[in-house]
C-alpha cells in the first residue's frame, strides 16, 4: 500500500466474498513477472482480484469494480487490466464490466530466464517493454 497499490473487499453482510489490488498512479507494476509498467497520471490498473468460489457467476466482480471505478472518478479516465488468454471467467467478468481488449502479449522463457517478450497489436508483433513503457508515458483522453 505504500508503495501506491490500493486494496478493496466487497461485502456481502459482514463477510468478505470479493478481494481487489488497484494501482494507482506512480505504482510499479509487474505484468508476466518480468515486464513493468508504471501507472500514470489519470489511470488505474487492476489487479489479483478473486470471487470467493461458493459466490461465483453472480456479477460480484463487476459490482465491485463498478464501485471503484466510481471512487476513482473524475481524476481516473481509464482502467487497465491484464488476464491470460486461457483465464475465460475472467475475461467475460472483466468484458461486462466494460474492458475492451488493447492488445496480446505472451513471452518465451528457458530455465526461468525470459528470451523474447512480444505483443501482438493491429496484426503486428512488437517487443513488449517498449508498448509497456509507452502506456506508462502517456495518460489516455477519453
Ligand atoms: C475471475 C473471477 C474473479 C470472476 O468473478 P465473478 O464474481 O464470478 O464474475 P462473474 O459473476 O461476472 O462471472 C464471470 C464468468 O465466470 C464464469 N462462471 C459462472 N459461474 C461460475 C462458477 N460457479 N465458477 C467459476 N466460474 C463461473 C462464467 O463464464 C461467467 O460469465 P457469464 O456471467 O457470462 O456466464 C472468479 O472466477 C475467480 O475468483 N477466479 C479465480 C481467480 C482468478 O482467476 N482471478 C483473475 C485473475 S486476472
Amino acid at each position: 500500500m505504500s508503495e501506491g497499490h490500493k486494496f478493496y473487499e466487497l461485502l456481502v453482510g459482514d463477510k468478505p466474498v470479493v478481494y481487489g489490488w488497484v494501482a494507482c498512479e506512480g505504482a510499479h507494476v509487474s505484468v508476466l513477472h518480468h515486464l513493468k509498467l508504471t501507472i500514470p497520471g489519470n489511470a488505474i490498473y487492476v489487479w489479483d482480484v478473486a470471487t470467493a468460489p461458493e459466490h461465483r457467476g453472480q456479477g460480484l466482480l463487476g459490482i465491485m469494480l463498478n464501485e471503484i471505478f466510481n471512487l476513482h472518478r473524475p481524476s481516473t479516465r481509464v482502467a487497465w487490466s491484464a488476464v491470460a488468454v486461457s483465464n475465460h471467467a475472467s475475461r467475460r467478468a472483466l468484458a461486462k464490466a466494460g474492458f475492451n481488449p488493447m492488445f496480446t502479449y505472451f513471452t518465451m522463457q528457458f530455465l526461468g530466464r525470459t528470451i523474447f517478450s512480444a505483443v501482438l497489436k493491429k496484426g503486428r508483433l512488437v517487443r513488449a517493454q517498449p508498448v509497456f513503457d509507452c502506456l506508462g508515458l502517456e495518460p489516455v483522453p477519453v
